[in-house]
């Protein structure tokens, strides 16, 4: 039986995850790097320094730069995120996922956020959402990154929860694999080719409802 909700935020939540595409596709392109779909496909959901090594390695420049220059890049993409977020508010709400998320609040379900962004606090501030979450999984206290599921192990722990009693809901690759690897039932939304591995595939948020999540667990008997 189904008790709670683990939520990515970026991509899933908000359309923030373009906001961190575009700071990622100016820092590669001042690295020389450069920028193609399936890069950022794989960027999606991977913590800050793991990003930049993906971006270098991508690139062919992995022993390029010492870890104090990878620092002041990472700290460069971070500022160049934090100017994006100036002007965000609820219109960047994805559409269809304020109304999900107080349908499963109404309906007394327990909500986390597992999202690897350090700024996840402050993006769902202002989005005006923070109130419905019970609790969220601090980023900087993690050892492995998305694929890894301990993030998604975490979320449902502190809900007091098993996670195999808890839908992980990503956008990302690596995302829907953290969820597959805790336990939780994985919904993917987004491109179906690039979330093969959810359990439940959804091509966009305005799809996310309790019943449509319902309907496809009945028919894949997950
Ligand atoms: C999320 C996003 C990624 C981002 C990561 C770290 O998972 O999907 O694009 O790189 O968080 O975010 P941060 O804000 O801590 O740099
Ligand atoms: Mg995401």
């Amino acid at each position: 039986q189904v008790k709670g909700f683990l939520f990515d935020l970026d991509g899933v939540i908000a359309n923030t995850s373009a906001y961190h595409a575009k700071a990622w596709h100016q820092l590669a392109d001042e690295l020389g790097v450069t920028w193609t779909e399936d890069l950022g496909n794989q960027l999606k959901g991977v913590g800050r320094m793991d990003s930049l090594n993906l971006i270098l390695k991508y690139g062919g420049k992995e022993n390029d730069y010492t870890e104090d220059e990878k620092v002041k890049y990472a700290a460069e993409k971070n500022d160049n995120y934090l100017k994006l977020l100036d002007t965000l508010d609820k219109s960047e709400i994805l559409p269809g996922m304020e109304d999900f998320i107080k349908e499963i609040s109404d309906q007394h379900y327990l909500i986390s956020l597992a999202s690897s962004s350090k700024n996840s606090p402050l993006v769902l501030e202002k989005l005006g959402l923070a109130q419905y979450f019970d609790e969220k999984v601090d980023p900087a206290t993690l050892k492995h990154g998305k694929p890894d599921p301990e993030i998604y192990t975490r979320a449902a722990e502190v809900l007091k929860l098993k996670p195999e009693e808890c839908i992980g809901l990503e956008d990302a690759s690596a995302g829907v694999k953290s969820i597959n690897g805790s336990g939780a039932i994985s919904v993917g939304i987004g491109d179906p080719k690039v979330l093969s591995e959810a359990d439940i595939n959804f091509n966009n948020t305005s799809e996310v409802t309790l019943q449509n999540i319902a309907k496809a667990m009945d028919k894949k008997k997950v």
